[in-house]
């Protein structure tokens, strides 16, 4: 089930509930708060979420945001304190195992969703560890079990060829503590064949797949588990990742085609700006310049995507006039066959994900 669209409260600096629907509350929250959202909430900010209800997709959040608007003030706060109630007492303490590039920008993260003093954190390397808890005022051990011993929530951030060796090694606290939830990070590894490792313990797993935007709070996550996997798990640890971008609930099947257009896929659009910088350059502009006019442009046209809910092809088109000077630059794309470029590349790296994934 993909989990589109949200319903959300918020609560105005005058003490007033506004609900609202969006695809990305923090993004719509913050556009409230620059006085640009509803005519409601621009003359009560700041503003601040207290409330937020998955929906699988638009219409039903439509229909879940009517009826919220029509409870009582008394009806809208109860449900306010069940959900923060819930949310409190669902996320107690997240643990990370590895706080390298990924571990660390959810590190941040949850550091954000549930405040450093939630958060604990280990490292083969514990400097680092110390050096992230320092910067990030979160705490730091020395001992993934320790780790494991003060927290709900267990992420594993280490590499795929060592996981193994470190969830086998976390089954003596994990006995202790059988209530604990794993959630991995590993590409290509399986919640069945983390399963196989733990033996006789049974924790709650889930899987999750960032991408490096997550460093900046803009990243693409998706997140899968086991059918018995608790709601109340999926809502805290998507509570963590919202701060790390957009979150997406996948089966667990659709996990290696998600990697290869959203984990890979920056690897894609980097070069990509790099040459239409070099372009740029060719035709007269100054490196630096060229490459932040790209960069902008193209987080401005993902945007346009997401936010006109435009098919692409027609927010190509409606740039493109007749005999114009865009759509000679299209051409140009079209006889290198730059769409069937981008095809095969997700394509390719679906199937290397595949087979990564049977070693
Ligand atoms: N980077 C991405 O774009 C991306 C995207 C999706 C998923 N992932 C997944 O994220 C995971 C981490 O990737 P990464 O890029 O963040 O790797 P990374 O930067 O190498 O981070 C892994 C960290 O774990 C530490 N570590 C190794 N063994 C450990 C142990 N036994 N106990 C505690 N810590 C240990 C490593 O320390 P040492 O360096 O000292 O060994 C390192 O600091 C991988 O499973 C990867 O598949 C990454």
């Amino acid at each position: 089930m993909t989990m589109g669209y949200w319903v959300y409260i918020l609560r105005c600096a005058d003490g007033s509930l506004y609900t609202g629907t969006a695809a990305d509350v923090d993004k719509r929250a913050a556009v409230h708060n620059r006085g640009k959202g509803a005519k409601y909430t621009r003359s009560r900010l700041p503003v601040e979420v207290v409330y937020r209800e998955a929906c699988p997709d638009k219409g039903t959040a439509l229909r879940r945001e009517y009826a919220i608007k029509q409870l009582r003030r008394q009806d809208k706060l109860a449900l306010i304190a069940d959900y923060q109630g819930k949310l409190g007492s669902c996320m107690k303490k997240a643990a990370f195992i590895g706080a390298g590039n990924m571990g660390g920008a959810l590190i941040q993260a949850a550091c954000e969703a549930l405040g450093p003093e939630q958060v604990v954190i280990t490292d083969h390397a514990y400097a680092k560890a110390e050096e992230l808890a320092g910067k990030l005022g979160c705490t730091a051990v020395q001992d993934n079990g320790e780790a494991l011993r003060q927290a709900e929530y267990v992420f594993l951030c280490v590499k795929p060829q060592v996981m193994e060796g470190v969830v086998k090694a976390l089954v003596p606290a994990l006995r202790e503590k059988p209530d604990t939830v794993l959630v991995t990070i590993a590409a290509g590894i399986q919640i069945a064949t983390l399963r196989g490792w733990l033996g006789d313990c049974s924790p709650a797993i889930l899987r999750i797949m960032p991408n490096t935007p997550a460093a900046i709070g803009m990243g693409m996550l998706a997140l899968t588990g086991e059918p018995e996997a608790k709601e109340e798990h999926y809502q805290a640890v998507e509570a963590i990742l919202a701060k790390a971008g957009r979150v997406e609930r996948l089966t667990e099947g659709q996990i290696d085609a998600f990697s290869a257009v959203a984990g890979c896929g920056p690897a894609f659009v980097y070069p990509f700006i790099e040459a239409l910088a070099d372009g740029a350059v060719k035709v007269g502009l100054p490196r630096q310049q060229a490459m932040v006019y790209a960069a902008q442009m193209v987080l401005g046209s993902a945007a346009m995507v997401l936010e006109s809910g435009k098919h692409p092809g027609q927010l190509k088109d409606e740039v493109c006039s007749p005999g114009g000077s865009t759509i000679a630059g299209v051409a140009a794309l079209e006889a290198r066959a730059f769409r069937s470029a981008a095809i095969e590349a997700v394509e390719a790296a679906y199937h290397k994900t595949v087979d990564l994934g049977k070693v």
